[in-house]
């Protein structure tokens, strides 16, 4: 199964992601995760994203496109994979088709995470995350047992640069104007479920889950 998972900042993506993954043994591709990796390995994709992220700016869609085309060209994507956060413009979307069709894959389903910008201020400006095991946190919603220390590592846990409300506004305003217009298109192709993402971690996977077990 070939899924996306498309949602506002903090909607709840890496989080769901984390969760999907294991139950439907899926291979996660985060672009975010991996242009945060260029950046701190300080990559020549790292060099140019660094300020775009920061920002709350969408990266530009040809640096997009040469870090998937790379992620292809690994062979560990056979048995299904769930991309997070990609695609985020049509041109990206319309790119992605042509990969897959080259590569003679197909998407399976878009899960949509729906949910108010309201409610987006406390997920973003209240997460936490591990940087050494990935796990994420928010210190209204998901305390770690000891302030500041991650539960499952020890690691001290971090804020990403981003996580504030000058760049959540930028964020918010690139998901309105490039993303969201994406649900219609994969509408048009009958494959998005929408999911109301402000119900608790455990709701919105159940419903996932059921949706998903109905496709295989
Ligand atoms: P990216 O890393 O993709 O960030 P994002 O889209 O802004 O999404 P987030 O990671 O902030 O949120 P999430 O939806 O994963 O929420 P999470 O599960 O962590 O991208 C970062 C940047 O990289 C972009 O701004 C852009 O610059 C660049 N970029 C990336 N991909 C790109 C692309 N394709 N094209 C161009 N540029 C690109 O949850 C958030 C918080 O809420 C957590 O604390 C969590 O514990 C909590 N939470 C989650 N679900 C629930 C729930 N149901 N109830 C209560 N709390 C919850």
């Amino acid at each position: 199964m070939n899924l996306l998972i498309i949602g506002a900042p903090g909607a709840g993506k890496g989080t769901m992601s984390d969760i999907l993954i294991k139950n439907f043994d899926l291979v996660h591709i985060s672009t975010g995760d991996m242009l945060r990796e260029a950046v701190k390995n300080g990559t020549p994709v790292g060099k140019i994203a660094q300020g775009y992220m920061n920002a709350g700016a969408l990266v530009p869609d040809e640096v997009i496109h040469d870090i998937i085309v790379e992620r292809f060209s690994k062979d560990d994507l056979d048995n299904g994979f769930l991309f997070d956060g990609y695609p985020r413009t049509k041109a990206q979307a319309e790119d992605l088709s042509l990969i897959l069709k080259q590569l003679n894959k197909k998407i399976d389903a878009v899960i949509n995470l729906d949910i108010s910008d309201e409610d987006l201020v406390k997920r973003i400006t209240g997460r936490r995350l591990c940087p050494a095991c990935g796990e994420i946190y928010n210190i209204y919603y998901k305390k770690p047992s000891k302030e500041g220390i991650c539960d499952k590592c020890g690691a001290e846990l971090i804020q990403r640069k981003d996580d504030n409300l000058e760049s959540l506004e930028t964020r918010l305003s690139e998901y309105h104007k490039n993303t969201q217009p994406l649900i219609e298109y994969y509408e048009e192709m009958d494959l998005v479920k929408n999911t109301d993402a402000s119900k608790g971690v455990d709701v919105v996977f159940e419903e996932i889950r059921s949706f998903l077990e109905g496709l295989c």
